[in-house]
């Protein structure tokens, strides 16, 4: 199963239909398109016009999607209201000659401002490319993050392979523990 397949498994369990999801990754739009199925409301951001068209073409007639062609690093411009579920799948948009990756500050600030945002309870969905440029990076400074702050992991998923994708599956915990 790649990690794509098996984050779907997962959020499926997360999330309903009054819960409000963000996909701060659009990219060519399957996860949103997916969170749009389960959800009440999405806010989809990605920085490359590319991408945001793909993503409008793979959502037509799902009228819960609010498209943003901005960083998540100004999620907190857009997104006025609790959400149940942020989704990161980091990287570069595949089968596209866009240059533009996710990098390790963008991710940490965006990061940051999703927890900001986060219900209690509430959940980062977050998929690290190692083999890809600046993936280690972002991969060692978000985890350093995590484990220093008010998260559990409640899933690690990767393949048993040399620098195989991993997805983190994080909860925020809730103030009274
Ligand atoms: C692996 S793709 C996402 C795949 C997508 N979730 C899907 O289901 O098809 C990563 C995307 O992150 C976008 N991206 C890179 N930096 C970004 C940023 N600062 N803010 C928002 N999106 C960014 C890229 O343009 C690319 O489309």
């Amino acid at each position: 199963m790649n990690n794509n397949t098996f984050v779907h498994k997962y959020i499926r369990s997360l999330i309903d239909k009054d819960d409000i999801c963000v996909d701060m990754t659009a990219g060519n739009g399957n996860d949103t398109l997916f969170l749009s199925g389960l959800s009440k409301k999405v806010y989809a951001f990605d920085i490359c016009e590319e991408a945001i068209a793909r993503t409008e073409e793979k959502i037509k007639g799902c009228d819960n999607v609010i498209l943003i062609n901005d960083s998540h690093a100004n999620v907190d411009i857009y997104v006025h209201e609790k959400v149940r579920l942020f989704i990161f799948n980091l990287g570069y948009l595949p089968n596209s000659d866009s240059i533009i990756t996710t990098s390790a500050d963008s991710t940490l600030a965006a990061f940051k401002k999703a927890n900001e945002l986060l219900k209690e309870n509430g959940y980062i969905v977050i998929t690290f490319y190692l083999k890809q440029k600046g993936g280690l990076d972002e991969y060692y400074l978000l985890s350093d993050y995590i484990n220093k702050n008010r998260f559990q992991i409640t899933e690690t998923y990767r393949q048993d392979k040399l620098f195989s994708p991993v997805t983190l599956i994080i909860r925020k915990i809730s103030q009274a523990h």
